[in-house]
């Protein structure tokens, strides 16, 4: 594997004129470069930005990560994105959002050829290692709460652009994927997605285990919000969203945290 820099054309947004999912229509906009996606939608949304507006830069310098990190990408060898969505739940379902967009990238992940598993809450991985990020935020706004759904995946990033050694991309997996259609492809899966999220909650459950490589008896260490840890074995995902790990002093339900997938060698 060279470390070379393969040809990366722009995104082409005449082809995401009128793309809809579900009871989404999405108004795709395309900007050159941005600090952060989700910063820019926030602000969006904090103004009255209705439902379906998207915001995708070629290049993010300053992006947010789960739990304070940054999320930076060479300039369009990634897709990084952020939807406004305005769901009408209470609140106690927000926290399936985030979960609810890991299932719309892993199933667009696949329909474009990429084996795709979710690392509890929603990493999504590809051969073990982090192929996408996703971030999502509440937004309070006059016309009631935004969720600003933030999604970074690496299309062409080459070994030496990657941020950590537990992260890959399509193209180091071996797949040759547009950027374009693979927009395309994530806005209607996430669309219908939602959608179906809305009319049936109970449903995305056995949609999430399904696609998750966390649950259940997968061996793992939870790292919390605290600075603390604790090993245990996953037992399933809870009605909360929640990952429930059998540890030494019983089970525990996290809602909030880090997983790392052990080796029996790591422990
Ligand atoms: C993570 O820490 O895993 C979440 C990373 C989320 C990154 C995406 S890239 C597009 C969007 N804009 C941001 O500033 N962050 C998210």
């Amino acid at each position: 594997m060279t470390d070379a820099t393969p040809p990366r054309p722009p995104l082409d947004p005449s082809s995401l004129d009128g793309v809809t999912g579900g009871r989404v229509s999405y108004e795709v906009e395309v900007v050159a470069a941005a600090p952060s996606t989700n910063a820019l939608a926030a602000a969006r949304a904090q103004q009255g930005a209705a439902e379906g507006l998207v915001i995708t830069a070629e290049h993010q310098t300053a992006g947010r990560g789960r739990l304070d990190r940054t999320w930076e990408t060479p300039d369009r060898a990634a897709l990084t994105l952020s939807v406004v969505l305005r769901p009408e739940v209470e609140p106690v379902r927000w926290p399936w959002l985030p979960l609810l967009v890991g299932v719309s990238v892993a199933r667009s992940l696949r329909a474009v050829g990429a084996p795709a598993e979710l690392k509890w809450p929603n990493d999504v991985l590809l051969d073990g290692r982090k192929v996408c990020g996703i971030l999502v935020e509440r937004i309070e706004s006059a016309g009631g709460p935004a969720a600003v759904a933030g999604i970074g995946i690496n299309v062409s990033t080459t070994a030496g652009e990657l941020p950590i050694d537990a992260a890959t991309s399509l193209a180091l997996a071996g797949l040759d994927v547009d950027r374009t259609t693979l927009l395309a492809t994530l806005l209607r899966t996430l669309g219908q997605t939602y959608t179906d999220w809305l009319a049936d909650p109970a449903a995305l459950r056995a949609s999430y285990v399904d696609l998750c490589a966390t649950v259940p008896g997968r061996r793992v260490r939870v790292e919390l919000p605290d600075g603390t840890s604790t090993t245990g074995t996953t037992r399933d995902i809870a009605e909360s969203g929640g990952l429930v790990v059998a540890t030494e002093r019983g089970d525990m339900t996290v809602n909030a945290g880090d997983v790392v997938h052990l080796r029996a060698v790591e422990e």
